[in-house]
């Protein structure tokens, strides 16, 4: 499956590069009457919540301090799915924008086509390969070439609470899965919404990295979401998982279909619903309402996946571009690993930051504690690359994934069907 996706993107990738080659012939007659040099970034990016584009802003606002000009692509979508979708389109014309926001395995399968640029110059000249952790590397490089600039790193296994709610109703933060089912059902009874979600596929499996690290531990983690074993995947523990999705079900209110990610933070923050099972970038939305984690509300991780992190990191792509915008796309490189950046970025985007090197000194106790997580878990060896966020699998694994926990969230299979479903897919999607 991943072979013909990847022949059909390299056929139409033919088509594209002789339209491209014919612009660069046209262009070849403008450049002998005129040398010109762009200081223009286009960025094709899916941040377009309000904690996301207040983050997106400290980029673009450090980037015009350097001369440097933005133009926006913005593709709404948590998690990048139509923002690749449109990528696609965009490089069969032969028109790739200078810098794409990716994720994991798509970085590679992009890479594999041969259209990213080389950014060795630039991540030689400022020391990348001493800074940026090895889990991120195996995908900001290929080949030993840097072909991306990672900008953060969040992680999926996080529940967000109103702090309100939960001292008026006595619920204390849960530790285990069954005490966060008995907050759930204490909130429920009180008439408020227990858990605000928003029924998209990338949401279920954000929910589904949690709750498969929660029912079988790391262990289970890594043998299903990274090394798809088929038994593991087949298995009762894997049946076990898909009850507990079944029983959060049960929690979430009527409307939660379609919803996106950010209105159901703001159910979380103005006090409608409880709690919201979501990756750190929830806390940009809370804090761009101008709320103060441990006043206003919680943060702490999926009942029983204490230990453990599942992560995601945003990176930016850069595409091979024409010589004139090259210096621009490596200063925007080199702008978005800087560590002043990186903090400021941080603080604004709910992340932590993508190099070793950064102080906690400037986080708030969440911030502190993301990156705290981090480092233990890595030194642990239970830090794994969330499924949901295309850092488990390839896409055409995930997408699979996606298909099977959303059917079973919205009733379509039981928990047995699911598990046996969800390897058949994955089986499929690797042949
Ligand atoms: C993730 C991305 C985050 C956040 C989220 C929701 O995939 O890594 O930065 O934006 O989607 O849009």
């Amino acid at each position: 499956m991943k072979i013909k996706i990847v022949s059909l993107m390299l056929a139409l990738l033919l088509v594209g590069t002789s339209i491209f080659a014919g612009g660069a012939q046209d262009q070849g007659q403008d450049d002998s009457m005129m040398e010109k040099v762009s200081n223009n970034v286009e960025v094709l990016h899916w941040w377009t919540s309000g904690g996301e584009a207040a983050a997106l802003n400290v980029l673009k606002e450090d980037l015009e301090k350097k001369g440097i000009s933005w133009t926006d692509s913005p593709v709404a979508g948590g998690g990048g799915e139509g923002a690749m979708t449109v990528l696609k389109s965009r490089a069969v014309a032969g028109n790739p924008p200078v810098a794409v926001q990716m994720l994991g395995f798509d970085i590679i399968d992009w890479a594999e086509l041969g259209l990213l640029a080389n950014l060795n110059d630039v991540a030689e000249k400022e020391n990348w390969d001493a800074v940026i952790p090895d889990a991120l590397k195996g995908f900001s490089k290929y080949n030993g070439v840097w072909v991306a600039a990672p900008v953060n790193i969040h992680s999926t296994n996080w529940v967000w609470a109103n702090k309100k709610m939960l001292d008026d109703l006595g619920i204390s933060i849960p530790e285990t899965w069954d005490e966060f089912v008995m907050a759930l059902e204490k909130v429920k009874a009180s008439g408020k919404i227990a858990l605000a979600h928003g029924g998209q596929a990338w949401q279920d499996a954000t929910v589904f990295d949690s709750i498969v690290i929660s029912t079988g531990g790391p262990e289970f983690y890594k043998k299903t979401m990274i090394d798809l074993d088929d038994a593991a995947l087949r298995s009762d523990m894997m049946v076990e998982a898909f009850k507990r999705m079944a029983v959060l079900r049960s929690f979430v209110d009527d409307n939660f279909s379609g919803r996106d990610w950010n209105l159901a933070s703001s159910m979380v923050i103005e006090g409608q619903a409880a709690f919201q099972i979501m990756g750190d970038w929830a806390k940009g939305e809370f804090k761009n309402a101008g709320q103060v984690p441990g006043e206003d509300f919680v943060a702490f991780r999926f009942p029983e996946t204490q230990g453990t992190v599942t992560f995601n990191a945003d990176q930016f792509v850069m595409f091979n571009v024409d010589e004139s915008q090259q210096a621009a796309q490596k200063e925007l490189a080199s702008s978005i690993v800087a560590p002043g950046f990186q903090i400021a970025f941080n603080l604004v985007k709910g992340s932590v930051p993508a190099r070793t090197d950064i102080s906690d000194a400037e986080f708030d106790i969440v911030g502190k504690k993301g990156m705290k997580d981090l480092a233990e878990a890595s030194a642990n060896g239970t830090l794994f690359g969330s499924m949901a966020h295309g850092h488990g699998a390839p896409a055409s694994v995930k997408n699979a994934l996606y298909d099977v926990v959303t059917s079973h969230f919205n009733g379509m299979y039981t928990s047995e069907e699911a598990a046996a479903e969800l390897a058949d897919a994955i089986k499929s999607a690797q042949m």
